[in-house]
């Protein structure tokens, strides 16, 4: 059921759909106004009217949805690469994290969702601005009770704070500077990851893991490419894609 406290997403079209607070009450669209306050006590899926006659559909937000819907002042990473992390990083119910870099929290968001109430991720940010920005997306997504933030730079000769880690995301620059301080920080037998735009920083990262005696190294790009299905004018690919998104490099730690 929809409550007063309810995220939608507010759905008509591809173009325009929204990440709405019931609570807000009205809100406005290119489409006329509406009172979402009349979604309390109705089932996901309803659909509210506008004073125009059209229908929006009061959706419940996927994982999906609230990662493409943080409030974004860097870049982030997107659902695809987030989930193929989420699936080889190890981490469930109660893990402990360390993700430097924490930028717009579209990943801690996906890592928050995982590990459950009982998990903490500690996120090193150094940009103060960026940390606030972060800290309110998780704040709207009631999962910031799950997050510890730290607004500090890591350089390769610092350390993390925290020890006997269950994974560790690197999406910051130079990442092969800060594996030292991921290293001492993490449990061996489980993994470290980054995120990078070029492939001579995925080989860097990697060999640099090889040399500290990682295992399970692994390095990818996911390429996703959506199709049109339609009844009459035929199934095709989308016109536009995100062709680049970054290459992903995984290992274990051993001792
Ligand atoms: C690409 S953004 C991270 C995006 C984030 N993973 C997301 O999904 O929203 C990189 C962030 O790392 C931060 N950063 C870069 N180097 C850092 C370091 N050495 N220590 C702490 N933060 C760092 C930057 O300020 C920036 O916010």
């Amino acid at each position: 059921m929809i409550t007063e406290d309810s995220l939608i997403y507010l759905f008509l079209d591809a173009r325009r759909n929204y990440m709405v607070n019931v609570g807000q009450g009205t809100f406005h669209t290119d489409k006329g106004t509406m009172d979402l306050k009349q979604l309390v006590g109705k089932p996901w899926g309803t659909a509210v009217e506008t004073n125009l006659g059209v229908k929006y559909f009061a959706l419940k937000p996927t994982l999906h949805d609230l990662c493409m819907r943080v409030s974004r002042q860097t870049q982030i990473i997107y659902p695809k690469d987030g989930a193929q992390i989420l699936v080889k990083s190890g981490i469930g119910p109660d893990s402990r994290i360390i993700e430097c870099g924490g930028g717009s929290a579209a990943m801690t968001t996906l890592m928050a969702h995982f590990i459950g109430p009982k998990g903490r991720i500690f996120v090193y940010e150094r940009d103060e601005k960026f940390m606030k920005n972060a800290a309110k997306n998780l704040t709207r997504y009631g999962l910031i009770d799950r997050v510890e933030f730290k607004n500090r730079e890591i350089t390769p000769e610092a350390e993390f704070d925290e020890t006997e880690i269950d994974f560790c995301m690197l999406d910051s620059g130079s990442p092969w500077d800060l594996i030292p301080a991921a290293h001492k920080a993490l449990k061996g037998g489980h993994r470290l990851a980054t995120i990078c735009p070029n492939a001579e920083q995925m080989n860097k990262f990697a060999v640099t893991l090889e040399e500290m005696n990682y295992v399970c190294v692994e390095c990818m790009e996911l390429i996703v490419r959506e199709w049109l299905a339609r009844k009459t004018k035929g199934t095709r690919p989308v016109q536009h894609m995100a062709s680049h998104t970054g290459f992903l490099v995984f290992g274990t730690k051993t001792v």
